[in-house]
């Protein structure tokens, strides 16, 4: 059985805020996924962190008129403390601005180098002649030479999702001034991805059966359709990782350069899990997942990060081989194992709209929680997650999800039974005597739950599971509405008291069943039930300091997590506690005032 799981998370870019659209499409589905894994008892690192070198940053720090540095510590710390509030069970949620990454992402550059897979070439790229510089990627936007996408960066189109060749952009124009910048001759390294090709390929394939088709068709469709080519992995950029001081030792040009910001973040999964091994006191555990093929990686990102972690980070996973744990001085060096799967999500759009951030047509989940729930906000993301196609946010939708499932289906179900036992049976689980076939069956069907449920959140289906549980829910009302306990307790308090203690030990189930998805409920449920502890464990911040500055990160602690992926236990006399509903039933008048706030900007 697979017994480790590397659940990774697309890195949030320093740069800002984070909104519905970043949380649906990776960082949530991760954390649900993680969650189950925990409960599964499978050992689970679930890693990312800021991203916070390149021109993401730059740019926005040249708006701001203030540092790329400043600008990373600002968003880094608003991560961290959203993270908190929407239980986000990172076990290590650092930044790419650490010695530590630095380190590591160096030594991977060295291996692949060093196992040929590195190419050094002259190479056109995009200079400013009135600011006296290189512009890369972000720097310059233009037109898709792939699809005519018109605000295509020089690195990525957001259209085709195609990575682009800088120099091939049509109409390029300066980020910074509008000039047309020219083009000029640098020296910089390349990946071979041609040389790789094969491999890749061959990993693809093995995957095929399973991965989404999305995924496939911006990976192996479009390697077997296109070819892959070198791409340069260094910038003339100086916010970033300085290069090898084996590279620097060739020439004093390369000291103005430094690693793309793509070639190192992707390898922060790995940098992440090294870290997390070393404050956990354990330098070495980050090898079983990293080294032991039996592991499973997950890699959880939006659609717009597929060639990256689909094609590019197999192929440095792939051309690091053993290498990497050379130069580490293993020694019985092993190479690293490939993602299992990178479930990519699509697009979510608000209220028909795509989500852009300048024209704050967004929902920014800070922002939402001065107002909601964490729950609700999870309910929703996942009931409309993005998995097969581009979804929309729709207040109204979110309104009628929100009071007709959240609340009438499941809260209430809750909150009525447990309100009744408490009242009716001074505040303990009823004594049912013998279970009727009609009570039997119910529990038998809520009991396959956990296969059911837990079947769809294997083939990461969130949708699915969720659906299932709640359509679980709704069987315990039905039950509800054939034995009415309400109207039995006043001639038949023994029938009254089978079916309340039925529909407890259902609920105390689904509690389970909905714990990955609705982790705040459910632990509050878990006390109402009379159970002491928690279901998960804890997150703690934490600040550490390097060479590189100080920071704050979040790790996640199991240390006395109860929950676990099995039916409920319940017994006759648990000790119950005084219940209280466990989600807010929403005021109509919410979907205008949430629709006019869209587009206005920020106060
Ligand atoms: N910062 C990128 C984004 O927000 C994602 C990077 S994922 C990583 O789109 F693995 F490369 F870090
Ligand atoms: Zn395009």
């Amino acid at each position: 059985m697979t017994e480790n799981i590397l659940v990774a998370a697309a890195w949030p870019y320093a740069n800002a805020e984070i909104h519905v659209g970043n949380l649906t499409g990776s960082y949530l589905p991760a954390d649900i996924f993680a969650r189950y894994q925990r409960m599964r008892g499978r050992n689970v690192i679930f890693v990312s962190g800021s991203d916070s070198h390149g021109t993401p940053i730059t740019v926005r720090a040249d708006a701001e008129k203030s540092t790329p540095y400043n600008v990373y510590q600002r968003y880094h710390a608003g991560f961290i403390d959203l993270f908190q509030k929407l239980g986000l069970t990172y076990d290590l949620f650092t930044s790419t601005h650490t010695d530590n990454h630095a380190t590591v992402a160096r030594t991977v550059f060295m291996a692949l180098k060093n196992n040929g897979f590195l190419y050094k070439e002259s190479q056109q790229q995009w200079y400013s002649t009135r600011q006296q510089r290189f512009l890369p990627d972000r720097y310059v936007e233009g037109t898709c030479y792939i699809c005519g996408f018109e605000g295509a960066r020089s690195d990525q189109c957001d259209r085709c999702g195609n990575i682009l060749e800088a120099e091939r952009l049509i109409d390029p124009k300066s980020k910074i001034d509008g000039s047309t910048p020219e083009l000029r001759s640098t020296e910089h390294y390349f990946l071979d991805l041609a040389k790789l090709q094969q491999l890749v390929v061959e990993f693809l394939k093995v995957r095929e059966s399973y991965w989404r088709p999305n995924v496939l068709r911006q990976s192996l469709g479009q390697i077997l359709s296109e070819g892959l080519r070198g791409r340069p992995i260094t910038r003339d950029l100086d916010w970033g990782i300085s290069l090898p001081k084996e590279i620097l030792a060739e020439g004093k040009e390369w000291e103005s350069k430094c690693l793309y910001v793509w070639f190192e973040a992707v390898i922060g999964y790995l940098s992440a899990s090294i870290e997390w091994s070393q404050l956990s006191g354990n330098p070495d555990a980050w090898r079983s997942w990293w080294q032991d093929g039996e592991a499973r990686c997950y890699y959880f990102i939006g659609k717009d990060n597929i060639p990256f972690h689909a094609i590019i980070w197999p192929a440095e996973l792939i051309g690091m081989g053993d290498e990497f744990d050379r130069l580490l001085g293993s020694k019985h060096p092993s190479p690293m194992v490939l993602p299992y799967d990178v479930p990519a999500n699509e697009f979510m759009n608000i209220e028909s709209q795509k989500i852009s951030g300048s024209r704050n047509w967004a929902v920014w989940a800070n922002d939402f929680l001065t107002r909601y729930d964490p729950d609700a906000l999870r309910y929703y993301l996942t009931v409309n997650m993005p998995e097969a196609k581009d979804t929309d946010w729709d207040w109204d939708d979110f309104f009628h999800r929100n009071n007709d499932e959240l609340v009438a289906t499941w809260g209430n179900l809750a909150n009525r039974v447990l309100s009744f036992a408490y009242k009716h049976w001074q505040g303990v689980v009823p004594d049912p005597g013998e279970l009727t076939p009609f009570d039997l069956d119910l529990l038998t069907e809520i009991e396959d739950g956990f296969k059911t449920v837990g079947g769809e959140l294997e083939a990461v289906h969130l949708r699915a599971a969720l659906a299932e549980a709640m359509r679980l829910a709704s069987e315990v009302n039905r039950y509800l509405d054939v034995t009415a306990p309400w109207q039995t307790i006043k001639t038949d308090k023994t029938a009254a008291g089978r079916a309340i203690f039925t529909a407890l030990k259902a609920i105390d189930s689904l509690k389970t069943l909905f714990a990955p998805f609705l982790p705040f409920t459910s632990d509050q449920l878990n006390g109402f039930m009379g159970y002491d502890g928690s279901l998960f464990g804890s997150q703690i911040p934490q600040k550490i300091s390097d060479s590189l500055g100080e920071h704050t990160i979040l790790r996640y602690d199991p240390a006395g997590a109860t929950g676990r992926w099995e039916p409920s236990s319940l017994r006759p006399g648990q000790v119950l506690r005084q219940p209280q509903p466990l989600f807010k039933k929403l005021e109509p008048r919410i979907v205008e005032e949430e629709r006019e706030k869209l587009g206005k900007t920020h106060s």
